[in-house]
């Protein structure tokens, strides 16, 4: 762990230069808005170590797959999010010597992540090597309003001369993906123009044909009036820029507003772009940069107000979570029923941008609870869409039937490929659907059901039904060669977790079979005849249900993660010395897969999804045996462990695990956020709040409460969108309030006893000792 950002209620502050923190800010200070965004790379030069990225959502490069053997059923491309035309991009020369912060001294250097307004700011001294000194302060916006503009002021105030500063604003599209699987660049360039002060570059990618076209425009201000500055436009191949010299006096201020607009074919016409990114770049130049910070501030307080959660006497714990949040609302905001959650967001390549089983198993809960629920449901209809191939999947691996979901995926197809992840790791079907469960318990709207969510439950449990078989020496069902959410094991026998989900799906695709049968007849059967789904297999599924095989040791009372775990030889976290973790970087693979040790929650994933089938005693013997053997190293695995951990009262634990999960990427926990932050686990460090030390379930139809106070926080508040009310719940040591803002009545129960809270009134539960 290395804490080198300071701890502040609302921002993310940075209080001095250093090179070799230099890429993990970049990702930390990231700013988007769920149509684009960007790392946190500086404006101008900067010839040190950085890893430049700029990223349009759902623009991405089909990169042939590189594997040392093929395999059949291997995907052909790995999916790449694609690192975009740079529009940040001003670079500074100081009578003729570049600015580049690797290259002079730095002093008074200072970046903050303003989380209540949406904006990241940078300023610093820096002395060049002849002597010269100048003060520097940037401003960037990526606006949450107009989703295709970006700003930035930046400022350079001359502190001991007088002489040239030479502005050169850019827009650069000669870029690579760092993870380019044979070293290409994936972008052609279309069109471009340079004027003196402004520009536009169309990119087309090379396969698919995505066009990106980027148009900037730039006003030169000193002492604060507009200069008609001589400027001379710039193009080479991929780039346009403009260069404007500037005489100062010391002690006067330049500044350079830049404009950027991006525009894709994914929202116009190629005829369309150039127009478009026009329009959208005037009207924001217009409005000037003072309206769309304010315009910025105001869609951030609309954001806070239905998402925040406040922790009181805990500063370090309570700016984890809004960075945790903060990322969360502008990777993705749900207009774009196409987009979905990469695990990176918008910080980094990694993972390139796909979707994974983290959005359904984790990313769901929180734009449930914190957003309209048209939100969480374009999350669902993403892979209602995405059915046919998962059908087409399931086909090529030689399923006759059924659909299985892809691990990785862009536009439904599979492009993941390693055969042990995609072949094997299956049970994110069981996610899938459990989605479907989570966001008809959690809203209500069963009639989802009827409209999307039966097809994807039927074809789901086809292929369960074909993916598991009979043993005659077990006269159990059985699921062989599968790697369960712990891929530190691969190709194991029965995983508990997959077993376990893949007879849950059934159950629930029954269940919602018998629910449209008795309420939408006729709906009902139109899907039968869609569907074609005959009485043997709901037969078939209801007597794998019955026979389903689950692993377990009687004497300890446990549920085995796979068949034979037990014959390992059984050595605890704590006992590993530490310059072993992460293992990951320390151990060979072969050293993992023999080992105990488990990568992420597998049977405890089972026990938090399924957590009202099991009572308190199950759930303390599967945690008191697993926890210790788990080294976390998925970001996913804190989050569940904390949300158990406040289950069992395990105070001291479940902090420690919230600590984990929601300061991972601020204080580098597993020394990997260099490429980029874990932005799909921060939903899990958000359920680590409000399902963990808020203990909130839903069951039938009624929100339930079980808020415990981790010891170390005088207070916290979470707010919550249930069944069109929103609500502050807030938790102190004695007493739980839960506020409604809205005019809806909601139904409660808070430690077994149930309240309305009628619409804009609050009732509070008192006489509790929470922290006991
Ligand atoms: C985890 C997976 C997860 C993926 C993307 C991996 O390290 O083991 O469960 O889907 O990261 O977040």
């Amino acid at each position: 762990m290395k804490q080198y950002l300071t701890i502040d209620e609302w921002s993310i502050i940075e209080e001095s230069f250093n090179p070799q923190t230099q890429e993990i800010s970049e990702s930390v200070f990231s700013i988007g808005n769920g149509y684009m965004g960007g790392r946190a790379n500086f404006e101008e030069q900067y010839s040190g170590h950085s890893l430049q990225g700029s990223y349009m959502a759902g623009v991405y490069y089909p990169d042939k797959t590189r594997v040392g053997w093929w395999k059949n059923g291997y995907p052909e491309y790995f999916a790449k999010v694609l690192n975009s035309t740079n529009w940040i991009g001003i670079n500074v020369e100081i009578d003729g010597v570049p600015l580049d912060l690797a290259t002079c001294s730095v002093t008074a250097f200072r970046r903050v992540l303003d989380m209540k307004e949406g904006t990241l700011s940078r300023s610093f001294t820096a002395v060049l090597e002849d002597g010269k000194e100048v003060r520097v302060e940037s401003l960037r916006i990526v606006s949450m309003v107009r989703q295709e503009i970006g700003a930035i002021r930046y400022s350079i105030v001359p502190v001991n001369f007088s002489g040239t500063i030479t502005l050169t604003p850019y827009l650069d599209g000669d870029i690579k993906n760092k993870d380019s699987n044979y070293d290409e660049k994936f972008w052609n360039e279309v069109e471009k123009n340079a004027e003196p002060d402004s520009g536009y570059l169309t990119l087309k990618t090379k396969k698919l044909d995505f066009h990106v076209t980027t148009a900037m425009a730039f006003d030169i201000l000193v002492n604060g009036e507009k200069l008609a500055i001589p400027a001379e436009a710039i193009q080479r191949e991929k780039y346009v820029g403009a260069t404007a010299d500037v005489t100062v006096q010391a002690g006067d201020q330049v500044v350079i507003y830049k404009y950027a607009a991006n525009v894709t074919s994914r929202n116009y016409g190629l005829g369309q772009l150039v127009e478009a990114a026009h329009s959208a770049l005037h009207s924001a130049r217009e409005a000037g940069f003072a309206l769309l910070l304010s315009e910025q501030a105001e869609a951030w307080k609309a954001k806070w107000k239905e998402s925040d959660i406040s922790i009181e006497g805990d500063v370090s714990a309570q700016q984890a979570i809004r960075f945790n949040i903060f990322q969360l609302n502008q990777t993705y905001t749900g207009e774009d029923d196409r987009l979905n959650i990469g695990p990176k967001g918008f910080t980094g390549e990694k993972y390139g941008g796909s979707t994974y089983w983290d959005t359904e198993a984790y990313c769901v809960p929180f734009y449930l609870s914190t957003a309209d629920a048209s939100i969480a449901r374009n999350l669902l209809i993403y892979r209602y869409k995405h059915l046919d191939k998962a059908k087409e999947n399931a086909r090529k691996l030689g399923f006759t039937k059924g659909a299985l979901y892809p691990m990785v995926t862009m536009n439904g197809e599979e492009c993941h490929n390693e055969w042990e992840i995609t072949f094997e790791e299956i049970h994110r079907n069981g996610a899938i659907a459990y989605a479907i469960y989570n966001y008809v318990n959690y809203t209500g709207d069963k009639a989802y059901l009827g409209q999307y969510g039966l097809e994807v439950l039927v074809e789901i449990s086809r292929f369960w039904e074909e993916r598991v078989h009979y043993s005659a020496d077990k006269d159990k069902y059985v699921m062989l060669g599968v790697t369960g959410p712990n891929e530190y094991e691969n190709n194991v026998n029965n995983n508990w977790y997959t077993n376990r989900i893949a007879s849950w799906t059934m159950e629930y695709t029954l269940e919602a079979l018998a629910y449209l049968q008795e309420n939408e007849t006729s709906r009902y059967h139109e899907l039968l005849d869609k569907l074609a789904l005959q009485v043997n297999e709901t037969e078939k599924w209801t007597e794998i249900i019955a026979g389903m095989y689950y692993p377990e040791d009687a004497e300890r009372g446990i549920f085995l993660q796979q068949d034979g775990f037990l014959d390992k030889e059984l050595i605890q976290v704590k006992d590993l010395p530490p310059e072993h973790l992460p293992l990951n970087q320390k151990w060979s693979w072969d050293r993992i897969l023999r080992s105990c040790f488990i990568k992420q929650a597998d049977v405890l994933q089972g026990l938090y999804f399924l957590g009202d089938r099991y009572d308190l005693e199950t759930k303390q013997r599967n945690f008191d045996f697993y926890e210790p053997i788990t080294v976390h190293e998925s970001s996913l695995s804190p989050c569940i462990h904390a949300i158990l951990a406040c289950e069992l009262g395990y105070k001291e634990k479940a902090y420690e695990m919230y600590l984990r999960t929601s300061r991972l990427d601020l204080d580098n926990y597993n020394n990997d956020t260099e490429d980029g932050c874990h932005t799909t686990s921060m939903a899990g460090t958000w359920m680590s709040i409000v399902h963990g030390f808020g203990g909130l379930r839903v069951q039938q139809d009624r929100l339930i409460l079980n808020p415990s106070n981790p010891g170390h926080w005088t207070s916290y508040a979470f707010k919550i969108m249930f069944r069109g009310a929103r609500l502050n719940i807030s938790v102190t040591d004695k007493q739980v309030t839960v506020a409604n803002e809205t005019g809806i009545p909601a139904q409660i129960t808070i430690y077994d006893k149930e309240y309305t809270v009628d619409g804009k009134s609050s009732i509070t539960a008192e006489g509790i000792t929470v922290t006991a």
